[in-house]
């Protein structure tokens, strides 16, 4: 297995290209099977999860061809010859059940495993079955799959989520588009990968409203058209690396950056004592002089402070100058970086979902275990930070949200390097 070798380092100078968003591409590239014409992606990233994806839609009948180095995904579903994505596929990655909305509108019965991804927490899908029973869908859970049925095709209804959820939002979203009759969901998730699955599916011929605020309404149509849509950028990357200077000091610009798509981010970054500011090809990140700041952190739904986020700000936090308190409020058991970071010198106290972080002066490196996606890049930051070597052990997680990491690092001065393990 690969791992990451990261040393402490001086300051970060120079450019990263933000790619576009994963999460984003993934409930894109499910829009596909709602037509029988092409769907065409740009600025798609290069990523194992799309990969993992690409093989699920393969297996349902979809032909794919990736571009420009895979940068370009154009996908046609003009017949689908499958219609259960199985286990093999979907315990991969939990975005796999994005497949079950567009499915069951186009082909009227969907057989979907039940998903795996990433251990931070219960992370059921019962939002995503009772969106798709309120279009008048029929549920049986059996052999740890979902078999769904809608006789006479879905139709339009109330959707009533009880808490935002993102993946049920994206689920209902595209499943009402085809659907007989208006839908209109509220308590939807207002994510900027929502708005973007908006604005590709409208392309595509939806007739949807309110996307980006809480309640949207969706009139279904009778067939969708092809399109071309580019992903757009990916916030939690563009979080991810605004963090390398602020943590090594020095002057990054992160090419294709917006501020609103990370506005609250943003806020905890100017009260540690980063400095952020829109420049000419995206947004600018230099480490004013002193020590960082401790500040508090809550994660919420967007626009609020994003859970994807919290393990890279801790590794920030972690030799900030005072006390910290991270509050996780979306995913329950999202701290298995806390202990890691312990072992690199930090002082952390985890009770239920409230970290305290105690700021030292310096860490210090040492072999680490990554144990999720965004745990594993908050231990590559703590790295640039820590005195010594610090090697980063199944970096597998890494890769499917991630593309060429220590490529970007390194261009800007980071001492990283990738080791292949046999
Ligand atoms: C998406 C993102 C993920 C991010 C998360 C929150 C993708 C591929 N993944 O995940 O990176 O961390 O949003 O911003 O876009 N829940 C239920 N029942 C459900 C669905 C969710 O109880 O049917 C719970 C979850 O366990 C969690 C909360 O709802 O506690 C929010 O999860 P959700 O927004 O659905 O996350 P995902 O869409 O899975």
């Amino acid at each position: 297995m690969d791992r990451i070798v990261v040393r402490g380092n001086g300051p970060l100078n120079g450019q990263i290209p933000i790619a576009g968003a994963k999460n984003a591409c993934l409930t894109l590239m499910p829009a596909t099977l709602l037509s029988e014409e092409p769907l065409t992606l740009t600025n798609a990233p290069r990523l194992s999860d799309i990969a993992t994806m690409s093989a699920l839609l393969r297996s349902l009948g979809t032909e794919i061809t990736s571009m420009q180095d895979g940068k370009v995904l154009a996908m046609s579903s003009h017949g689908l010859d499958n219609h259960k994505a199985d286990y093999d596929i979907v315990r991969k990655m939990r975005a796999s059940i994005l497949v079950l909305g567009p499915m069951l509108a186009r082909e009227g019965h969907a057989i979907v495993s039940l998903p795996g991804g990433c251990a931070i927490g219960a992370r059921p899908v019962d939002l995503h079955l009772k969106a798709m029973e309120a279009l008048g869908a029929e549920m049986d859970l059996r052999d740890g799959y979902v078999h769904a049925t809608a006789r006479g095709g879905l139709k339009g209804g109330k959707i009533d989520f009880p808490f935002v959820s993102v993946g049920a939002t994206e689920n209902a979203l595209l499943a009402a588009s085809l659907a007989k009759g208006t839908t209109v969901i509220t308590n939807a998730a207002r994510e900027p990968e929502i708005v973007d699955l908006v604005h590709c599916l409208r392309r595509m011929g939806a007739q949807i409203e309110g996307e980006g605020t809480s309640t949207i309404t969706i009139q279904g149509v009778d067939r969708l058209g092809g399109a071309t849509h580019p992903v757009v950028v990916d916030r939690i990357e563009l979080g991810t690396y605004m963090l390398a200077p602020a943590i090594c000091g020095g002057e990054v610009e992160l090419l294709g950056g917006r501020i609103d798509l990370i506005g609250a981010f943003c806020e905890k970054l100017d009260a540690a004592g980063i400095s952020v500011r829109e420049s000419d090809n995206g947004l600018t990140v230099a480490r004013k002089n002193g020590r960082t700041k401790a500040v508090d952190v809550t994660t919420e739904p967007f626009p609020g402070f994003p859970t994807d986020l919290q393990a890279q700000m801790m590794a920030l936090l972690c030799t900030a100058d005072g006390t910290s308190v991270l509050e996780e409020k979306i995913f329950e058991n999202r701290f298995m970086h806390a202990p890691e970071l312990q072992r690199m010198g930090a002082h952390i106290d985890v009770h239920g979902g409230t970290a305290t972080v105690t700021g030292v002066e310096t860490l210090k490196g040492a072999p680490v275990m990554a144990t999720d996606l965004r745990a594993s890049v908050s231990l590559i930051l703590a790295g640039l930070a820590a005195e010594g070597e610090t090697v980063v052990n199944r970096v597998y997680h890494l890769d499917r949200g991630y593309e060429h990491v220590e490529d970007k690092l390194s261009a800007v001065g980071a001492k990283i390097e990738r080791v292949h393990g046999e």
